[in-house]
């Protein structure tokens, strides 16, 4: 039972786990990296960080296509089921829940989470998650970067998905230090390129993450994806 994941451009990725569809942080429509419309992507389960337009993308519409079940914090929940979004799941910081496809904790981020249309969109959060075959992922979403990234390294993750972009969240530097703090197996640089304003040289980052890590950096192309 593999586990593959796929970078559909900016933070959203696609992961499919014995045969269950997780999407996460799904920005399509807009997101000029985008590998695959909002119309055309499977999707069981998505899972959303925080409010921002760039993570809620079309959770709503493909939620309403697919009859997926969104899972975030429990303010963004709220916010999804006033939309008519039946099918939610709200969590909350250091909280784990065993869904069919395994098990997701939220965790930290420092980040905002205003939602698209001003209301509250409670506190930013990274995710966990404990795959059924054992494998674990950590998906750090929009954060600065933070000590306590050793303690999510304690659990012993397989792949991290990490931004690079910087001005909104870490930049390649910080990032590098978070994947010391993390020691994945495998890690994805996300949220850079999409918007000028994140422009990165990935493959310059991936240079001295392998120069100053033992994890194995993976710069994807929008679409590309890795077997976990
Ligand atoms: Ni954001
Ligand atoms: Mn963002």
């Amino acid at each position: 039972m593999t586990t593959h994941v796929r970078w559909l451009g900016h933070a959203a990725m696609a992961i499919e786990t014995a045969g269950v569809h997780v999407l996460v942080d799904p920005f399509l429509t807009g997101n000029p990296k985008a590998a695959i419309t909002a119309d055309k992507v499977h999707a069981d389960f998505i899972l959303i960080s925080h409010g921002h337009g760039d993570h809620v993308g079309d959770s709503i519409a493909i939620a309403q296509r697919t009859g997926a079940t969104i899972i975030s914090n429990y303010e963004i929940s709220v916010w999804l089921e006033n939309q008519g979004i039946k099918k939610t799941h709200g969590q909350q910081h250091g909280g784990g829940f065993n869904h069919p496809f395994g098990r997701v904790k939220l965790t930290l981020a420092f980040h905002g989470s205003a939602l698209p249309d001003g209301s509250n969109g409670g506190n930013p959060c990274g995710f966990l998650i404990y795959l059924k075959d054992g494998k674990k992922i950590y998906h750090a979403a929009d954060t600065g970067l933070f000590g306590d990234m050793r303690l999510i390294g304690e659990e012993g993750i397989d792949l991290a998905v990490l931004p690079i972009g910087d001005n909104y969240t870490m930049g390649p530097d910080d990032a590098v230090r978070a994947v010391k703090f993390i020691q994945p197996k495998k890690v994805i640089p996300i949220h850079y390129d999409t918007f000028p304003i994140i422009a990165q040289d990935a493959n310059a980052w991936a240079a001295k993450v392998r120069a100053e890590t033992s994890a194995t950096p993976v710069v994807l192309q929008p679409g590309q994806g890795i077997d976990v």
